[in-house]
């Protein structure tokens, strides 16, 4: 048994049997994640001291990071004592992941390629989550992550927007057959996505493209929460093709909404747009979801601007 020590105080115990995502999570300590396979980075995190060992292929660490003892959590077990550098989330009440049958109650379409799924699970089940979180729905042995847009306790019906993918195996099982009434499963909550505020910034900068308004749409609607955390000043921004693709705007007035079309007159993209470029991003937390394409260079953004990284959350929709 070895010894990791995280920056915040905390430590857990760690063998070579389970890797620090999960050796962390039983011992109480949660360590960022998302994904558990090597591929979005959420787990991203650098070794001050010590030695791990990679158990399984940290796929999107780039040959910097791995020089600046970057590693991924969820792709190493400990081979000695360690100190690590890594947001500690154990803070947080997260829910144990559950397996639950849902039944498809509602399909309403929101644009060309995109509707919004209702799905709900027995009276008898309990299900909780932080908004932010996804699950994984798997239907006629398909699987697919998805971020919860909404859920209602008393119906018990979650919601999630989807986006249709021509070539997509879930795409054609979700988009091309009449889902009322079928039964389907969700592993859920998981991930971390979920907002925070460590740092007491009091602006909150939300940034989606497409689909990756689901969690934003529930992060807003908890609005008190996010108040609560400290924010002062919200805005969503949301990066769509075309107006007519428009589906969503937060309620009230107290949260500014700006749309950024790459489709229409401007052909400007979230992350590059003039009206983003233009903030001042100090006391600023930015919470982004969408594309990989479109964190990576808002990521490449922020670091030409010297934002501290630490204020940035992200929950990317990497590919299958
Ligand atoms: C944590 C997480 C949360 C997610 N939340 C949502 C959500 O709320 N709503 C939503 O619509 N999707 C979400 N996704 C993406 C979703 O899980 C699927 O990847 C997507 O729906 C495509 O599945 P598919 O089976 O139709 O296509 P697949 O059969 O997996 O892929 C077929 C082809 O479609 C294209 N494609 C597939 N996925 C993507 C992608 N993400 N970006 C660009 N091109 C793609 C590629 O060309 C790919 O080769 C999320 C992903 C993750 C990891
Ligand atoms: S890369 Fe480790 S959780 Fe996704």
């Amino acid at each position: 048994m070895f010894k990791v020590n995280l920056k915040s105080g905390q430590s857990f115990q760690s063998d070579s049997a389970i890797n620090l995502v999960e050796a962390g999570k039983q011992q109480g300590i949660i360590i960022p994640h998302s994904c558990m396979s090597g591929r979005c980075n959420s787990c991203k995190i650098r070794v001050l001291k010590g030695t791990s060992t990679r158990t399984s292929s940290e796929l999107n660490l780039s040959k910097e990071e791995i020089k600046n003892g970057y590693i991924l959590a969820c792709c190493r077990t400990a081979t000695s004592d360690l100190d690590l550098e890594c947001e500690d989330l154990s803070e947080f009440k997260l829910e144990e992941p559950k397996i639950l049958p849902v039944k498809f109650i509602e399909v309403i379409k929101n644009t060309e390629d995109i509707s919004t799924f209702l799905i709900q699970h027995s009276p008898l089940s309990n299900f909780q989550f932080l908004p932010g979180q996804y699950i994984n729905l798997s239907y006629r042995g398909v699987t697919r992550s998805y971020s919860i847009a909404n859920y209602n306790p008393e119906t018990k019906i979650i919601e999630l927007i989807i986006k249709n993918y021509s070539k997509g195996e879930m795409s054609q099982l979700l988009f091309k057959h009449d889902l009322e009434g079928k039964l389907a499963t969700l592993n859920g909550p998981l991930g971390t996505s979920f907002l925070r505020n460590p740092n007491r910034n009091k602006k909150l900068i939300l940034i989606a493209t497409g689909t990756g308004i689901a969690p934003i749409k529930a992060i807003v609607q908890e609005r008190n929460v996010v108040k609560e955390m400290g924010f002062e000043e919200i805005t969503v921004f949301w990066g769509m093709r075309k107006i007519q693709d428009l589906f969503w705007k937060p309620k009230g007035q107290t949260i500014k909404f700006k749309t950024i079309l790459s489709r229409e007159y401007r052909k400007e993209y979230v992350q590059n747009s003039k009206e983003f470029l233009s903030l001042d991003l100090n006391n600023t937390s930015i919470y982004a979801c969408g594309s990989s394409e479109m964190i990576s260079s808002l990521s490449n953004v922020l670091k030409n601007r010297s934002f501290d990284m630490a204020n940035l959350i992200t929950d990317e929709f990497i590919k299958s």
